[in-house]
């Protein structure tokens, strides 16, 4: 491996929490264990990879594939069983896309550098940050300073949907706290990372207000995560024609969620776009524009 690729591995352990990962299973352990009534066990607490093994290479699992991990099957005192979402309470990654939706987006920058293929690179839907995080930290490491990391959110979780595509997935901030990140919290995860500066380029709000007039000239990297079909649509009609032929557009929710699926064909059909999607993994997909 190159420098560079170590760098780049690091960097994913690091937005992953792959290094610290244990500490989320803590947390689980401890709501876990106080939602049954029992006490906290310290030694536990301490050894958690070798109390849990199971439960810690789960969420290691999931961590790696992009996948949920949250809920734990309880038993109470009364032996009833039930199901303990703890979403809202344990995830502490800086991204949620997984190992595969980042080595996407690794060879999607390798090809854009070694083809010299020109243009910023834009998310639209970036939660803490840390697939953006993960995007500069590349341009940094491969010296390709002279493009902008385009990074788009409401910066307060989705929307409540409006569109009768979207009806049935709400995951606004009312119902899905944990989504709603400020943009003070997500600028704080670039400077850990010592990756805020001027070229990192902030559209605070709805995609729908901000990306129309966003002042980007030219993309060679569109990387979709709004999830809903009012987030994909609205980024693709502001933000498509931008992409340079020979850039990427990634789709980060193309497999899971069926509005974000029906916008891109629905797009496509209705600009002609023939360029093959190719499947990430379960929920990620991509393709490279021609023409
Ligand atoms: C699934 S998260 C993004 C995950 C992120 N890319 C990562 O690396 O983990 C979806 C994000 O999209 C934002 N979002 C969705 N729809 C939006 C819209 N229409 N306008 C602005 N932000 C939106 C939410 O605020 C949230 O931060």
């Amino acid at each position: 491996m190159s420098p560079q690729q170590r760098y780049l591995e690091l960097l994913k352990n690091a937005v992953l929490d792959e290094l610290y990962l244990e500490n989320e299973v803590r947390f689980m352990y401890i709501f876990a264990t106080l939602a049954v009534g029992k006490p906290i066990d310290q030694d536990v607490l301490r050894n958690i990879a070798f109390r849990i093994p199971d439960l810690v290479n789960r969420v290691r699992v999931a961590r790696q594939e992009g996948r949920p991990w949250w809920n734990v099957d309880l038993v109470d005192g009364q032996g009833n069983r039930k199901v303990l979402d703890l979403r809202n309470f344990c995830e502490f990654s800086h991204t949620m896309i997984g190992r595969k939706r980042l080595n996407n987006i690794e060879y999607c920058l390798d090809c854009v550098r070694e083809d010299a293929i020109h243009g910023d690179i834009a998310e639209t839907g970036v939660w803490r940050g840390g697939a953006s995080i993960f995007m500069k930290g590349y341009l940094e490491i491969w010296d390709m300073t002279d493009r902008q990391l385009w990074v788009a959110d409401s910066f307060e979780g989705l929307p409540v949907p409006t569109l009768p595509q979207d009806q049935g997935w709400d995951f606004s901030a009312g119902k899905v706290p944990i989504l709603a990140i400020s943009l003070e919290e997500v600028q704080d995860n670039f400077r850990r990372y010592g990756l805020l500066d001027e070229r990192v380029r902030f559209l605070k709000g709805w995609f729908r207000d901000t990306l129309p007039t966003a002042p980007i000239e030219k993309l060679a990297v569109l990387r979709l995560d709004g999830d809903l079909y009012e987030s994909t649509m609205d980024a693709l009609n502001a933000l498509y024609h931008k992409v340079v032929p020979g850039g990427f557009i990634i789709v980060d929710d193309y497999g899971d969620f069926e509005p974000c699926r029906r916008a891109i064909h629905e797009f496509r059909d209705q600009h002609g776009i023939a360029d093959q999607i190719e499947t990430i993994d379960w929920a990620g997909s991509f393709w490279r524009k021609t023409r």
